[in-house]
């Protein structure tokens, strides 16, 4: 636990002593720099113009809103406000809290899912932050400047193909994500969040801004706010529910251990919501710099999980400044790939402290090495493995690599489910003064949120469920 210079303790993890010593944040802000850490990452830079793109565009785009606003708040604050009750990691904070309302400890469930999915998540997640490390070096090195849309996409084609450069860079990544959460020392990385998430945002400004005078500003944005819902397939409709979990960092109990140190008497729905709007900001931004970049470079949005890497760099490379421009975006996209990465990891390590009394040190390097092993055949289904198709079996899973099914799976059932089991416990297992006390809002607004979690949540999740099924 490490203390800020005023002396109050900041979240950093509990050093492997008992929760006696948990601090509470020293102020709302620190609570919403962390949240936002881990929000704001791959998800909202890489992943949501990509999906985007493969999945048409403005529907989709437009029943993402739908389920950051239906599911993916109403869960954050369900979260929030379970982790702040509970008070210890999410695992025994739901078991603390079952017991207490009289209820069963089947609900640490909802914590094991959790821990599982950041696990299988950040496997995954690292090989992306990987390519992020990866063009930092070839933005500062000027290979980008006035290069054509081919040779672009050349250099990326090229890093997939390349197992070797993709380890080195996943295990950089890893090593980062290791070390922080080693040594429980967050305050500084928060700090840093103070700087660099407004550069960040910045940044991401200059880029709409260059993207303004592409010459294909207009479609692209068309692209990202004109809905067309003949191109909004069921799958679609999964993997933008999915992407509400995912963005928010929902389902998996990251906001249940977040919320575990927020002081008493801050509002949890005004924190949940100024998180999941700067975050949406964030990948609306992406999706404006990017997709003019695509249509006025003749590429293709559904392009694929390598979209970003594809367009951004072609626009660095046009632009005065570009490889100024281009390394300290790819820095920045470090760090906010690198404060998710910490989120991912943090809730198994805390839990192999807790329960398995191992010392925060061993806990990481477990976790972290063993998530790692995996991440090699996420980097393998690139280039070596990109035919093994384990699952296709299952028509909705046919043709989809390791890395693929690690992305559906995770983002797309896990969480989703996650979800699903925190709105449950929330709007029916926990006894509802307690929800009130704990939530400390005005009567309406509190009737709002708890119908929200009690039947519009669940019954969407399990709807999208269904609808995918038949
Ligand atoms: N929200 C993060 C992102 O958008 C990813 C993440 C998911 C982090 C779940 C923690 C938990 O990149």
């Amino acid at each position: 636990m490490s203390v800020s210079s005023s002396g109050s303790t900041t979240l950093s993890g509990s050093t492997g002593a008992a929760s006696a010593g948990r601090g509470l944040w020293s102020s709302r802000l620190a609570f919403v720099l962390a949240a936002t850490g881990s929000a704001v990452g791959l998800g909202n830079i890489w992943k949501f113009p990509y999906i985007t793109g493969e999945n048409g565009g403005g529907a989709f785009v437009l029943m993402y809103l739908v389920c950051i606003a239906v599911v993916g708040i109403p869960i954050m604050m369900a979260e929030v406000m379970i982790g702040r009750r509970g008070g210890r990691s999410p695992v025994n904070s739901l078991r603390a809290i079952a017991r207490k309302d009289g209820l069963k400890p089947a609900w640490m469930l909802v914590g094991a899912i959790g821990i599982l999915a950041g696990f299988l998540i950040l496997s995954f997640y690292s090989v992306i932050g990987g390519w992020a490390i990866s063009y930092i070096g070839t933005a500062a090195s000027g290979q980008l400047a006035g290069q054509s849309a081919d040779a672009i996409g050349g250099l990326f084609s090229g890093l997939l193909a390349s197992p070797g450069t993709l380890l080195l860079w996943h295990t950089v990544f890893m090593v980062l994500v290791m070390v922080v959460v080693a040594k429980g020392v967050k305050a500084g990385l928060e700090r840093a969040v103070t700087i660099l998430m407004p550069a960040l945002f910045v940044l991401l400004l200059i880029m709409v801004g260059y993207a303004m005078n592409s010459g294909a500003f207009a479609r692209g944005a068309a692209f990202l706010f004109q809905p067309d819902f003949s191109k909004l397939s069921t799958t679609g409709l999964l993997v933008a529910l999915g992407h509400a979990f995912f963005t928010l960092s929902l389902g998996m109990a990251v906001m249940m251990a977040y919320g575990s140190y927020l002081p008493k008497g801050v509002s949890i729905a005004r924190t949940s919501i100024t998180v999941s709007i700067i975050d949406t900001v964030v990948a609306l931004l992406a999706g404006l710099a990017i997709f003019p970049v695509v249509f006025a470079n003749g590429l293709e949005p559904g392009a694929g999980p390598g979209l970003i890497f594809q367009t951004l760099p072609l626009a660095f490379g046009q632009m005065p400044g570009g490889s100024f421009f281009g390394t300290l975006f790819f820095v920045l996209l470090l760090f906010a790939a690198w404060t998710s990465g910490i989120s991912l990891l943090e809730p198994i390590v805390e839990w192999l402290e807790e329960r398995k009394g191992m010392n925060r040190t061993l806990s990481t390097v477990i976790s972290g090495t063993v998530c790692w092993l995996l991440g090699i055949a996420s980097i393998l289904s690139l280039n070596l493995w990109s035919d093994v198709t384990p699952m296709s079996f299952i028509p909705a899973l046919e043709g989809k690599t390791i890395f693929d099914l690690l992305d559906f799976l995770t983002a797309n059932i896990l969480l989703p489910l996650g979800g699903l089991a925190v709105a449950v416990f929330a709007g029916w297992v926990m006894s509802k003064p307690a929800l009130e006390a704990e939530m400390a809002m005005s009567s309406s607004a509190f009737r709002l949120w708890f119908v929200t979690v009690r039947y519009v949540t669940p019954v969407a999740v399990a709807a999208v469920f269904l609808y995918n099924l038949v």
